[in-house]
């Protein structure tokens, strides 16, 4: 076998979809020109001669990289081809100012977590993907004193500053599709936000999910309702990342956990 790595191409579209579903989620798998668009871009192949066996995407945000999905064909895994991918994407990143790389992986994910601990990764914090119905989360207690907002760019550094977010990472969520909104709510007295999510409205989900106090997830929710395609979609899907009040806080209100993730990172 001669292994090797790439950027990908359109042509690796095929594999990719193969691939995007060995990643056990529930996302809806890309379409051509998402993926040419948003994913090739950041995307990188693992190919034995022309056979792609594997692909991993990465994304950066300032100094930060991120690394959203790695698959590797059934037939080729336990061969270290996700740790050629996860090497490529350190030199890549290295090479593009990166001193840090992070990921999410399901916390039951006993192959993923012991490769990316093997590229020198450590967990940070725990995550839950959750799921709520609109009526469950309408349900919710909610301070009906507060504003409901859209983020306008003026606003994105004191967003990433007030939710700990990378600077550059939330006009990268507002770029992520024509269907993302970046939603936030206020106290009157126009103290900056005490909640923010980025809603794609269309998955429909939310990434990431914060808010500064636990009782702030029904106005949060409400802020994300407001865009909701209700013709379609009766629930919503969200992350909550490292903030386990909130997580049951919601779980409380009738949210369902899909999985329990971990946060991986290490310096680059
Ligand atoms: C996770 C994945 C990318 C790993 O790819 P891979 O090419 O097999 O990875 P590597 O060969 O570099 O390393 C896998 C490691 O997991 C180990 N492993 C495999 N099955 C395991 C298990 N059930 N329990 C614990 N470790 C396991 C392997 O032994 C190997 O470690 P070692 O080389 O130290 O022995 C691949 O399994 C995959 O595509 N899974 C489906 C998609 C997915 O889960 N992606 C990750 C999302 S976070």
């Amino acid at each position: 076998m001669t292994l090797g790595t790439r950027g990908a191409v359109s042509a690796d579209y095929g594999a990719f979809v193969k691939l995007f579903g060995e990643l056990g989620i529930p996302d809806p798998v890309p379409d051509r020109d998402y993926y040419v668009a948003k994913l090739m871009p950041e995307m990188i192949v693992a190919h034995d001669g022309a056979t792609v066996v594997g692909y991993a995407t990465w994304r950066t945000y300032g100094t930060t990289a991120h690394i959203p999905n790695v698959s590797v064909d059934p037939a080729w895994r336990g061969r270290r081809v996700g740790q050629l991918l996860l090497e490529r994407i350190r030199e890549l990143a290295k090479a593009a100012g990166c001193t840090r790389w992070y990921r999410n992986v399901k916390a039951d994910n006993a192959p993923a977590i012991r490769l990316y601990e093997r590229c020198g990764f450590v967990t940070d914090k725990e995550s839950w993907a959750m799921s709520i119905s609109w009526r469950d989360a309408l349900a919710l207690p909610f301070d009906p004193g507060l504003a409901e907002t859209v983020v306008r760019p003026d606003d994105d550094a004191e967003v990433a500053a007030r939710f700990g977010l990378e600077a550059a990472r939330v006009p990268v969520l507002r770029a992520r599709s024509d269907t993302t909104v970046l939603v936030a709510v206020h106290a009157p007295d126009g103290g900056g936000p005490v909640a923010f999510a980025a809603f794609d409205t269309s998955f429909p989900g939310a990434y990431p999910f914060k808010t500064l106090r636990p009782d702030l997830a029904g106005n949060l929710l409400r802020a994300c309702h407001a865009y909701a395609e209700l013709d379609r979609h009766d629930s919503i899907r969200l992350t909550v990342e490292g903030d386990r009040a909130l997580y049951e806080t919601l779980a409380a209100g009738g949210a369902t956990l899909m999985f329990a993730l971990f946060q991986l990172a290490s310096p680059l």
